[in-house]
């Protein structure tokens, strides 16, 4: 299938590495010109550059924090600049730290809601206007499998990503009808540098190593394992692609079947 996606314009944040990274890479190698941030110039360029070199298309890393929204404004209007519009954006991030309810203080709760959740609404409200001039425009929400079941230890995650998720889905609702379709997807266990500090986290209560946090997780997955960052990267191509035209308020778990409700 031919996806459609060349000379479309993504942007893609959080994506020096990891699931970021694998979207913008697999966008690339389908013909879109790609943007990407993240926090550190040296970062980003080196992960631009890497895109560029396997795929020769044009690669665009800018350095952004999406906790910043002064960041947020420069960053779309850059791409703007550059690419001369936007058809896609994916919202994605790092994600906040591991830990219990009685150890989350005010201010971590803050800071998460910065991460996760302002971060998204500013990115759709700075790219709204030239989504609206797009034809085949869209949004892809990178939230995770804790909102339909919580994760231990991550009461910051399972809590916030549901105000992403509302968000998505009423924007799907709100904005259909003007031909922008929003869809999130909630990753499974995925091996990224995430998974690896949070599999050291569980090592450091459990009194285990890494390797054997990692093996019981993969064991807990139908599939027996974790995913690759390039079976998301390959999920969130298609989603965002034209060839996706009819999926909005798509909620979508990549997660190899790990969550066992029916729907
Ligand atoms: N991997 C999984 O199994 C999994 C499962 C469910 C949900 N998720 C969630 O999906 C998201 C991506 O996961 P991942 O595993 O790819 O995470 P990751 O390995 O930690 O990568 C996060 C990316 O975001 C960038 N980043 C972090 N903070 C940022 C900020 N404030 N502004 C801009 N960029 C920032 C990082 O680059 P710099 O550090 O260079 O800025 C990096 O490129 C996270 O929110 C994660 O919690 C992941």
């Amino acid at each position: 299938m031919n996806l459609q996606l060349d000379q479309r314009i993504a942007l893609i944040t959080g994506a020096s590495h990891g699931l970021g990274y694998a979207t913008a890479l697999q966008l690339s190698r389908e013909g879109a010109l790609v943007a990407i941030c993240s926090r550190e110039q040296a970062h980003i360029s080196a992960a631009a550059d890497a895109i560029h070199s396997e795929t020769r298309r044009p690669v665009l890393g800018i350095a952004a924090d999406v906790r910043n929204p002064a960041d947020i404004d420069r960053l779309v209007e850059r791409v703007v600049e550059e690419y001369g519009g936007l058809d896609i954006l994916v919202t994605n991030s790092g994600g906040p730290p591991s830990t219990s309810f009685e150890e989350t203080t005010d201010e971590m709760w803050q800071e998460a809601v910065d991460l996760l959740l302002m971060s998204a609404i500013r990115l759709v409200r700075a790219a709204l206007p030239h989504l609206r001039q797009s034809d085949v425009p869209c949004v892809l929400t990178v939230t995770s499998v804790a909102v339909k079941q919580p994760i231990s230890n991550l009461i910051l995650s399972n809590s916030i990503r549901l105000a992403v998720i509302g968000m998505t889905k009423t924007l799907a609702l709100e904005l259909g009808g003007e031909g922008i379709r929003f869809n999130s997807i909630l990753p499974g266990w995925t091996v990224t540098e995430r998974v690896h500090d949070l599999m050291e986290a569980r090592a450091r209560r459990n009194d285990t190593t890494i390797e054997e946090e990692i093996g019981k997780q993969s064991a807990a997955s139908p599939l027996g394992r974790m995913a690759t960052p390039q079976e998301f990267g390959n999920t969130a191509t298609f989603l965002c692609s034209p060839q996706a035209s009819y999926l909005n308020g798509l909620m979508l778990s990549v997660d190899g079947g790990a969550y066992k409700g029916t729907f």
